[in-house]
C-alpha cells in the first residue's frame, strides 16, 4: 500500500521504516528541510537502535522515500498518517497548532477519497477538529474519512514495540476506513482493538496516565520503604508477581520523564477540566512525580550537608536508556536545582552529550564515567544504561574526593558498593 507520514520525529521515521519493512511503500514528510536533506543523505537525527539499518535497507529497496512537500504526500498516497508533535502549552492543554496546519494542508491538496490517521497522540475530540478543518479547507468536493491510530512504542525499544505490539488500536467510523487499515497492519500478527475515534484517542491518553500512576505509585512506595528500612524492590516483586497487577513499570527512581508522559497527564488533565470532571488521580499521579526529584535532592543534600563548591559527577543525561532524547529529562531539572545550590557538574551520558551541549551551560562534559569520577564529592546516577552497570568502582573510589554514590535508580547492591568503602543512598533502597 502506499501511505504517507507527516512528521518525520521519533514516531514517524520509526513508524514510516517499520511500515516499509512490511512491504509497503512509504514517504515520510516533514517541514524541517534540514532533517529531510539528512535523511536523504542517510543521516539520522535521532538515536535509536537499529534504526539506521532499517532506513538504510528499505531506501535501497526503494520502499522508503522522504520528502518536504504535503503536496507530494497527498498526491502519492492513499492513507495519510500525522505524527506532528502535540507538545504542552503553558497551561499543560495540547498546542494542536501543528495538528491544525497539517490536516489544513492535506484538505488544500486533496483530489480523491484519502484516509487521514491521526499517529500523534491528541486528546479527545480533537478528530472531530480534524473532520471539520478538512471539510472547511478542501478544494475539490470528494469522500475522505478520518481515524484514530495511537502509537505505543518506546524510545529505546522503539523498533519492536511496533513489530510486535500488545495490540493495535484503531478508531475508525466507516468500514472503508477500518478496511484499509485492517490491511496495512495485517502483516503484524497482533491483537486488534477497533473502537469509534472517541474512543482510540481516550485508549491512548488512559494507556500514558496508567502507566505513569503505576510508577508514582511506587515510587510513593520507595518513601514508605525508606522511613521503615523496607526494600522498594522486594516490595515491587512482591506485587508485581500477581498477574493482576504485573511486573512492569514498578522501577522507583527520579520519576518519570520524557516528552510523553509529563505532557500528557497535563493535556488529560486539561481536557478533563474542560469537559467538567477534576482528575484528581492523576493531579496525584503528577505532584508524586514532581517531589520525587525534590526526594532526590533532599538526599543528595542529607549525605553532603553543604552542595555550595562540592563536585558532583551526574551519570545519565537521558530521559532513559537507550535513546538520546533529552526531553523532559529528569538530569536537567536536578543539574539546575544542583547549580542553583552553587554545586559543580561534571556530566557524562553514551548517546545524549550532543544535544545536552545545545542547552546546558556551565558544566562540565566528560568523556567516560572514570574522567567523571575524578576529583567528585558525589556520583550521581541519573540515567540507568548499561554502561553505568559494570563500572569499575574500585578504580572510581580511587579517583572520587568523597565516595558517595546516590543511586537514583537503584541499579547498584548497596552492599557491594558498601563493602568498597562506598556511602551508598538508594531510592527506598540500602
Ligand atoms: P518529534 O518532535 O520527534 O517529531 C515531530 C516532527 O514533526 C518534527 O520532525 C517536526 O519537524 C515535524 N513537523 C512539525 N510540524 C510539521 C508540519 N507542519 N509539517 C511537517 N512536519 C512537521 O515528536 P515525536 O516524539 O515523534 O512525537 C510525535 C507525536 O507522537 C506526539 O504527539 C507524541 O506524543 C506521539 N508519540 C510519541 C512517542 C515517542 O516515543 N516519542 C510514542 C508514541 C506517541
Ligand atoms: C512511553 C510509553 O511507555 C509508550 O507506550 C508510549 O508510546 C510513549 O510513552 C509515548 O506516548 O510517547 P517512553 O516515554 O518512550 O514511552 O518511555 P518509557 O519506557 O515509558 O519511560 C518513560 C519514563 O518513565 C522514563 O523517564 C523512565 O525512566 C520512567 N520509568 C519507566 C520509571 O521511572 N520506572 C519504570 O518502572 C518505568
Amino acid at each position: 500500500m502506499r501511505i504517507s507520514i507527516i512528521g518525520s520525529g521519533y514516531v514517524g521515521l520509526v513508524s514510516g521504516a517499520c511500515f516499509a519493512e512490511l512491504g509497503h511503500r512509504v514517504l515520510c514528510v516533514d517541514n524541517n528541510r534540514k532533517k529531510i536533506t539528512s535523511l536523504k543523505k542517510g543521516i539520522i537525527p535521532i538515536y535509536e537502535p537499529g534504526l539506521d539499518k532499517l532506513i538504510a535497507s528499505n531506501i535501497k529497496k526503494k520502499r522508503l522515500g522522504f520528502s518536504s512537500s504535503i503536496k507530494e504526500a497527498v498526491q502519492k498516497s492513499e492513507i495519510i498518517f500525522i505524527a506532528v508533535g502535540t507538545p504542552a502549552l503553558e497551561n499543560g492543554e495540547a498546542d494542536l497548532t501543528y495538528i491544525e496546519n497539517v490536516a489544513r494542508n492535506i484538505a488544500l491538496n486533496m483530489d480523491g477519497y484519502r484516509l487521514i490517521v491521526e499517529k500523534s497522540t491528541v486528546p479527545v475530540e480533537t478528530g472531530e477538529w480534524v473532520k471539520k478543518t478538512i471539510s472547511t479547507h478542501i478544494r475539490h468536493k470528494t469522500e475522505f474519512d478520518v481515524a484514530s491510530n495511537p502509537e505505543f512504542l518506546r524510545e529505546g525499544v522503539a523498533i519492536n514495540d511496533f513489530m510486535q505490539p500488545d495490540r493495535i488500536v484503531i478508531g475508525v467510523e466507516s468500514k472503508r476506513a477500518k478496511d484499509l487499515l485492517l490491511k496495512l497492519y495485517k502483516p503484524l500478527k497482533a491483537p486488534v482493538v477497533v473502537t469509534n475515534i472517541k474512543s482510540a484517542e481516550l485508549i491512548k491518553h488512559a494507556s500514558n496516565s496508567f502507566l505513569a500512576a503505576k510508577i508514582s505509585f511506587i515510587n510513593a512506595l520507595s518513601r514508605i520503604c525508606d522511613r521503615v528500612g523496607a526494600d522498594v524492590i522486594e516490595v515491587a516483586r512482591g506485587i508485581g508477581l500477581d498477574k493482576r497487577i504485573g511486573l512492569d513499570f514498578l522501577k522507583a527512581g527520579i520519576g518519570y520523564g520524557g516528552s510523553c508522559f509529563p505532557k500528557d497527564l497535563d493535556a488529560f488533565i486539561n481536557i478533563s477540566s474542560k469537559l467538567g470532571y477534576d482528575f484528581k488521580f492523576l493531579k496525584a499521579t503528577k505532584e508524586i512525580n514532581d517531589e520525587q526529584k525534590e526526594y532526590v535532592l533532599q538526599k543528595i543534600k542529607d549525605a553532603l550537608w553543604i552542595i555550595k563548591d562540592k563536585t558532583i559527577g551526574v551519570l545519565g543525561l537521558a530521559f532513559k536508556p537507550d535513546t538520546d532524547d533529552i526531553r523532559n529529562s529528569p538530569a536537567l531539572d536536578i543539574i539546575t536545582s544542583l547549580k542553583r545550590e552553587g554545586a559543580k557538574i561534571k556530566v557524562y551520558d553514551p548517546r545524549a552529550q550532543a544535544k545536552s551541549r545545545e542547552i546546558l551551560e556551565k558544566v562540565q562534559f566528560c568523556r567516560n564515567p572514570y574522567e567523571l569520577s575524578r576529583g567528585c564529592d558525589c556520583l550521581l546516577v541519573i540515567t540507568e544504561w548499561e554502561e553505568f552497570k559494570k563500572l569499575d568502582f574500585s578504580r572510581i573510589k580511587k579517583q572520587m574526593r568523597l565516595p558517595l554514590v546516590v543511586d537514583a535508580r537503584n541499579i547498584y547492591s548497596p552492599e557491594k558498593l558498601k563493602q568498597l568503602g562506598f556511602q551508598y543512598v538508594g531510592i527506598g533502597h540500602r
